[in-house]
């Protein structure tokens, strides 16, 4: 259970190689060692976050996840979930970036970030649902993105689906809200990642630790969707308002 101060006694990272996700894993416990389960691809990088964990007093533990394997899902989830344990904050951070031209000109890639950035989360989602309100608690930390509130021509296959995703965890937050269940929305701008390494920043850009600071201060605080950085909010609350001629004209 998240006790009284906030903190979590256990965590699944979803795309647990994540550099967002590892630095909300380390914010939530900062004091003291917690139980977190990454998943994700077996390989260099799981083995290097499972050390960075593990040199901060967590006890880590791995399941394998390949989000484009639907049908392992169940294992997956069984797996997370072991009979008597429970789970307080579920963090979903896997997610593809992809090369925006290429998206959508051809099917394969398109099929590829259409499954990991929203028919992945979209069923693992019903399965995470169904788990958390068995349990009658726990948080669900989604991370969404700004390119889904209004997508933009230079990578709107991306934007496309995170603001399915987006629509998905909102919907959910109000379908598990009678459960005690929380769904926590969380909106980042440009974020220097490996997701976006070689890139030219965007304005208002932020490091993971940034948006794991927002993340977390909306698990302790009961905060439902957050923008990182915050401004950002204000800024995409103008953007999705500039007519259509005008914004096809932006530089974003
Ligand atoms: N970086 C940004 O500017 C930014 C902005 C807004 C939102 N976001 C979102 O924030 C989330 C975390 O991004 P990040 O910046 O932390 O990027 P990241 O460090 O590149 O993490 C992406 C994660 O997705 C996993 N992943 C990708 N394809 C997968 C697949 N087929 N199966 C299993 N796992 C897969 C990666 O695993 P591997 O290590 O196995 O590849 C990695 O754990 C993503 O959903 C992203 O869309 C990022």
């Amino acid at each position: 259970m998240i006790d009284a101060l906030g903190n979590p006694s256990s965590v699944l990272l979803l795309g647990g190689t994540s550099d967002i996700g590892l630095a909300v894993v380390e914010r939530l416990s900062p004091e003291r060692g917690i139980d977190v389960t990454l998943a994700a691809r077996p390989g260099t990088r799981r083995d290097e976050a499972v050390k960075r964990l593990a040199s901060r007093g967590h006890l880590v533990r791995t399941l394998d996840f390949e989000a484009t394997d639907l049908a392992d899902q169940e294992r997956l989830v069984a797996e997370a979930f072991p009979a008597g344990r429970d789970v307080d904050v579920v963090v979903l951070a896997f997610g593809l970036l992809g090369d925006a031209e290429l998206l959508w000109q051809d099917p394969a890639a398109a099929a590829e970030i259409a499954t990991v950035n929203y028919t992945a989360p979209v069923t693992l989602g019903v399965r995470l649902a169904e788990k958390l309100s068995t349990q009658g608690h726990g948080v669900l930390v989604a991370l969404s993105s700004v390119a889904g509130e209004r997508p933009r021509r230079s990578n709107f296959v991306y934007g496309s689906t995170k603001a399915g995703f987006d629509a998905f965890f909102t919907g959910l937050r109000e379908a598990l809200r009678p459960s005690g269940v929380r769904v926590v929305v969380v909106r980042p701008g440009f974020v220097h990642s490996k997701m976006t390494a070689g890139m030219k920043a965007a304005p208002l850009s932020v490091s993971p630790e940034q948006v794991a600071d927002v993340a977390v201060d909306a698990v302790r605080t009961g905060k439902e969707t957050v923008w990182a950085p915050e401004p950002m909010r204000f800024v995409m609350s103008a953007i999705r308002h500039v007519p259509a001629p005008l914004f096809r004209r932006l530089p974003i």
